[in-house]
C-alpha cells in the first residue's frame, strides 16, 4: 500500500480543531506558526484565569488577532471554559453574536489549568440543555480524574461513566471528543453516528507510550491524555485515514517552555503546530492514503462545525528531509517543537 508516487499535493487550507495559543509573549511567539498553515482554529480557553464568559472570549480573541502577522486572515474560533457557575444565557448570547463557537468541558483536575472545571456534572445540566437547543458543540476532555483509576484507563472509563450518561440525558447535544487516544474511543464514535465526532492529534498518530518511557524518560512526549500502547495508535491512524467524516484534526499543539517541561513535575503538552502538516503527510503517505489527508485536515471538521471549508489551498511538496528548528524562541524561554522520530520530507510551499 505504501509509496504513492506523489510529490506535490494541493489541498484546501487545513483548520486546527483543537489548539492552545496561550497569552502574552507565548501567544505572540506561537500564533504565527499556526497562522502560516491553518485557516482557522478552535482555541482552547485554559488560560489562567480561564476564559469563561463571552466578554472574556471577545477580549482574548482581540489579543490573538493582534499577535498575528500583518495581513494574516487566520480566524480564531473561540471556546468558553465550562464551570459549575457558567451562565447558560451568557453562553447562548456569545454563540448568537458569533463570539464563541463551542464550549470546552474539562473535568476538574484532568489536565493543565483545569482546576476550575466540572466536578458535579449535574450542575452544568442547564448549560448543556441550552447548548443542545441552540446547536452549540461541546468539546470534551474525556478523562476521569479519580485517583483510583489508572491513567491509561481514564479515557475508557470516562466514556462509560461520564460521556454515555451525558449523551443519554441530552441526545441532541453535539459533542466532540477531543484528542482521542484509544481504540475504545474510536469504536464509541464509530458506533454512535448521531451528534458525535472526535479530534485526533498529530502526536497521537505517531507516538505510543514507549516513546515517553522506554530507554529513558522523554518529557517532550508527555501530554494528556497520555499516549497509549501501539494497538491504540494503530486504531487512531485507521480512523484518521478512513475518510470517515467524524474524525478530524485537532493538533492539541500545547506549548510550554522547556524549563516547565523539564521540572521534576513537568507540564503536559506537545508543541506541534510548525511541523503538523509535514508529519501528517508522512503518516498518510506511509499508509498509502495521501489523498485522504484533505478530508482529515480540511473537510471533515468544517462539516461537523457546519462551516464552509476554506476556499484557499495550500500545497505540500516532497523533497529532501526538512531541517526544521528543534526549538522556537519566546520571551518566556525556548519551546521544543515535536520531533516525530523520522525524517520529514514534506513541506508547505510558501
Ligand atoms: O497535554 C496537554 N496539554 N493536554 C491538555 O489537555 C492541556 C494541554 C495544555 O494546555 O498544556
Ligand atoms: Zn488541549
Amino acid at each position: 500500500m505504501s509509496g504513492d508516487p506523489i510529490t506535490r499535493l494541493t489541498l484546501r487550507r487545513p483548520d486546527d480543531w483543537h489548539l492552545h495559543l496561550r497569552d502574552g509573549a507565548m501567544l505572540r511567539a506561537v500564533a504565527p506558526h499556526s497562522a502560516a498553515h491553518f485557516g482557522r482554529a478552535i482555541v482552547m480557553p485554559n488560560l489562567v484565569p480561564p476564559v469563561v464568559t463571552g466578554a472574556e472570549a471577545l477580549a482574548y480573541r482581540g489579543r490573538i488577532l493582534e499577535a498575528l502577522p500583518e495581513g494574516s486572515d487566520f480566524e480564531p474560533l473561540m471556546t468558553l471554559y465550562l464551570t459549575e457557575d457558567t451562565d447558560p444565557a451568557d453562553v447562548a448570547a456569545a454563540h448568537a453574536e458569533g463570539i464563541a463557537t463551542a464550549v470546552k468541558l474539562y473535568p476538574a483536575g484532568a489536565t493543565t489549568n483545569s482546576a476550575s472545571g466540572v466536578r458535579d456534572f449535574d450542575k452544568v445540566r442547564p448549560v448543556l440543555d441550552k447548548m443542545a437547543e441552540i446547536g452549540m458543540p461541546l468539546c470534551v476532555h474525556g478523562e476521569v480524574t479519580n485517583a483510583d483509576i489508572d491513567i491509561f484507563d481514564r479515557e475508557k472509563v470516562f466514556i462509560d461513566k461520564v460521556l454515555k450518561p451525558i449523551r443519554k440525558a441530552n441526545p441532541d447535544l453535539r459533542v466532540v471528543m477531543e484528542h482521542v487516544t484509544t481504540q475504545d474511543a474510536v469504536d464509541y464514535v464509530r458506533d454512535n453516528p448521531r451528534n458525535l465526532a472526535a479530534t485526533i492529534t498529530t502526536h497521537h498518530l505517531i507516538i505510543n507510550r514507549n516513546a515517553i518511557l522506554a530507554g529513558g524518560i522523554r518529557p517532550h512526549y508527555y501530554c494528556l491524555p497520555v499516549a497509549k500502547r501501539e494497538t491504540h495508535r494503530v486504531a487512531l491512524v485507521q480512523a484518521a485515514i478512513s475518510g470517515d467524516g467524524r474524525f478530524f484534526l485537532g493538533t492539541d499543539s500545547a506549548p510550554h517552555t522547556d524549563a516547565r517541561k523539564l521540572e521534576p513535575c513537568g507540564c503536559a503538552g506537545i508543541f506541534s503546530a510548525p511541523v503538523t502538516m509535514s508529519c501528517l503527510a508522512e503518516v498518510f503517505e506511509t499508509a498509502g492514503r495521501l489523498k485522504q489527508l484533505e478530508r482529515f485536515t480540511s473537510l471533515n471538521g468544517p462539516a461537523f462545525y457546519k462551516l464552509p471549508p476554506n476556499e484557499e489551498t495550500i500545497t505540500l511538496v516532497k523533497g529532501d528531509p526538512l531541517e526544521g528548528p528543534a526549538h522556537i524562541g519566546t520571551d518566556d524561554g525556548a519551546v521544543t517543537v515535536f520531533d516525530p522520530g523520522f525524517p520529514l520530507h514534506w513541506r508547505v510551499e510558501a
